[in-house]
């Protein structure tokens, strides 16, 4: 079972994911939690390069396929042979960023974007994806106060983030089977609960 958390920056995915690490972890499941771009020792470093403020001038299209190129390492390496022994995966961004950042954020024809995320995954698709769903101000706003690492992505202006969210809200909206929004602009707890609850039903369902 793959399952990932997408959102705007500072929609608090990180603390979310890891709460539902916790859970499912001590409900008896065998969980993978990992972070997109990174996760393995190729994708670290093509990190360090796409979030170095010194890199300002990298262009959109450099951009894009250095996320591809993080994310093709990690399905091979981590994602397949978790998957493969029954885990379950809990990713923190996975392809629908890139369509949300780089083909909405970006203005890229999102046709050629959903190839080059077919030719980098393989076809690997997630089966239950979480849009945390806050306005980029707010989001932004909460990263300024310390809510994680100020990147060269989250100096990108507000219109481009309001593309992102855009986005993601359209994407979410055309695959509800998939997609579930959960409202973050709520307290922590709140949106864990909400998290918790959706994720039970689904794998009830399963059983
Ligand atoms: P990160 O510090 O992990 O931020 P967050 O906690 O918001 O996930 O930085 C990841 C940044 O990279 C974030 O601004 C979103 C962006 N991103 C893309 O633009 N395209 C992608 O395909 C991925 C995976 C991330």
């Amino acid at each position: 079972m793959f399952i990932t958390l997408e959102g705007p920056d500072g929609s608090g995915k990180t603390l979310q994911i890891h709460l539902l690490e916790e859970f499912l972890t001590a409900r008896g499941y065998k969980v993978f939690c990992g972070r997109e771009p990174g996760d393995t020792f190729i994708g670290e470093q093509i990190r360090q390069v796409l979030m170095d403020h010194q890199n300002k001038n990298m262009h959109p299209r450099t951009e894009t396929l250095l996320f591809c190129a993080a994310r093709a390492q990690l399905v091979e390496e981590v994602l397949k042979p978790h998957l493969e022994r029954g885990d379950i995966v809990l990713l923190d961004r996975y392809a629908d960023s890139t369509m949300a950042y780089q083909g909405y954020g970006h203005q890229f024809d999102l046709d050629l974007i959903r190839s080059l995320l077919h030719f980098a995954t393989g076809g690997l698709r997630p089966n239950l994806t979480f849009l945390l769903d806050v306005d980029p101000q707010t989001g932004l706003e909460r990263r300024q106060k310390g809510g994680g690492e100020w990147n060269r992505m989250d100096a990108y202006v507000l219109q481009y983030h309001q593309r992102v969210r855009q986005g993601y809200l359209e994407m979410a909206q055309a695959d509800p089977q998939r997609w579930k929004i959960v409202d973050a602009s709520r307290q922590p707890d709140v949106v864990q609960s909400e998290l918790r609850e959706i994720l039970l039903s689904y794998l009830s369902n399963l059983s």
